[in-house]
C-alpha cells in the first residue's frame, strides 16, 4: 500500500517535471519573439569598437553606431516588424547581458566558441574572417612569425578569442587585455605592446587608415569550427533563433553580406 502511494507520487512528480520543462522551454522561445514584437524594438548588444563590424560615426553631427553587423540586425528587426535599439557595452560583458535578459541578441563579430556555447545559443555563421597580428610598420620584418613574438607584450581585447589565441599560441606572451579595441591599438602605437591580435577586416582597416601600422605575416592555427561570426541569443530562445537564421539565409543567398562589409568599410572616416 505504502509502496503504491510512493509510486503514484513519484510518477506524478515525474510527469509534472517533464511537462514543466517542455512548457517551460516553448514558453521561453515564444516569450522572446512575443516580447520583442510587443515592445516594438529589438535590443541588440554590441561592442561598437570594431570597424567595419560596429563602430561610432558622426552622421550630421550626431554620434551614431553603424557597421555591417548593425545592418544585419536591422534586417532581422525588419522581419520582426520592429526597430533596432543598440546597447553598446564592453565586449566581455555581452554574454552576461544576454543571460540577464538585458538584450535580445548579441551581434558583435562574435565567434561561436565551445566555451560560450555553454552559456548562450548561436545562429549560423554569417561571416568568416581570420585573425591577424598588427605591428608597427618598422617591426613588420622583425615580427614575421608567432615565434618571433615569444616573450613579448601583446595587446588583445578582453574576453575575446584573440586573447585566448595569443595566450595559447605565442610562447610566454605577456598579455595586455583591454576592454576596447581602439585602446589596444593605441597601446601598440605608444609602444606599450609589440603587437596586437585583431580580426582580419579590423586589422586591415587600421593598417590602411593609421600611419605606422602594418599587418604582420604571422599566422595562427585556428579551429575551423569556431571561426567566423555568429549571433548569440539566450539559451532556449528557439523562435528568435529561427527568425535570425532565416534572415541570415536570405542575406547570404542574395550575397548581400559581402556588400554590407564593403559598404561599412568604405564608410569608415
Ligand atoms: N571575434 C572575436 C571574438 O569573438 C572578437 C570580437 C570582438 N568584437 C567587438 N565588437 N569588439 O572573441
Amino acid at each position: 500500500m505504502k509502496k503504491g502511494i510512493l509510486k503514484t507520487v513519484l510518477a506524478t512528480a515525474l510527469v509534472g517535471i517533464m511537462a514543466f520543462s517542455v512548457v517551460g522551454c516553448s514558453n521561453k522561445s515564444e516569450a522572446t519573439v512575443d516580447k520583442i514584437k510587443k515592445s516594438g524594438k529589438l535590443v541588440i548588444g554590441t561592442s561598437a569598437d570594431y570597424a567595419p563590424y560596429e563602430f561610432h560615426k558622426s552622421i550630421n553631427g550626431k554620434d551614431t553606431i553603424v557597421g555591417f553587423d548593425i545592418e544585419i540586425a536591422k534586417a532581422i528587426a525588419k522581419k520582426l516588424g520592429v526597430e533596432v535599439e543598440i546597447s553598446d557595452m564592453k565586449f566581455d560583458g555581452l554574454v552576461a547581458a544576454l543571460k540577464t535578459n538585458k538584450v535580445d541578441l548579441v551581434i558583435s563579430g562574435m565567434n561561436p566558441t565551445e566555451d560560450r556555447k555553454k552559456s548562450v545559443d548561436f545562429s549560423k555563421i554569417y561571416y568568416t574572417a581570420t585573425q591577424y597580428v598588427l605591428v608597427r610598420s618598422e617591426d613588420k620584418a622583425k615580427y614575421s612569425s608567432l615565434d618571433s613574438l615569444a616573450g613579448k607584450a601583446i595587446g588583445v581585447q578582453k574576453g575575446s578569442v584573440q586573447e585566448k589565441l595569443a595566450e595559447e599560441q605565442i610562447k610566454d606572451s605577456k598579455l595586455q587585455s583591454l576592454a576596447k579595441v581602439p585602446d589596444v591599438v593605441l597601446s601598440l602605437k605608444n609602444k606599450k605592446v609589440e603587437a596586437a591580435v585583431v580580426e582580419g577586416p579590423v586589422a586591415k582597416l587600421y593598417a590602411e587608415k593609421s600611419d605606422g601600422l602594418a599587418v604582420s605575416d604571422s599566422k595562427f592555427d585556428l579551429n575551423p569550427d569556431e571561426q567566423g561570426s555568429a549571433i548569440a541569443v539566450a539559451k532556449g530562445s528557439e523562435d528568435l533563433l529561427k527568425i535570425i537564421n532565416e534572415a541570415l539565409d536570405e542575406l547570404i543567398k542574395e550575397k548581400k553580406i559581402d556588400q554590407l562589409v564593403i559598404d561599412a568599410t568604405n564608410s569608415v572616416d
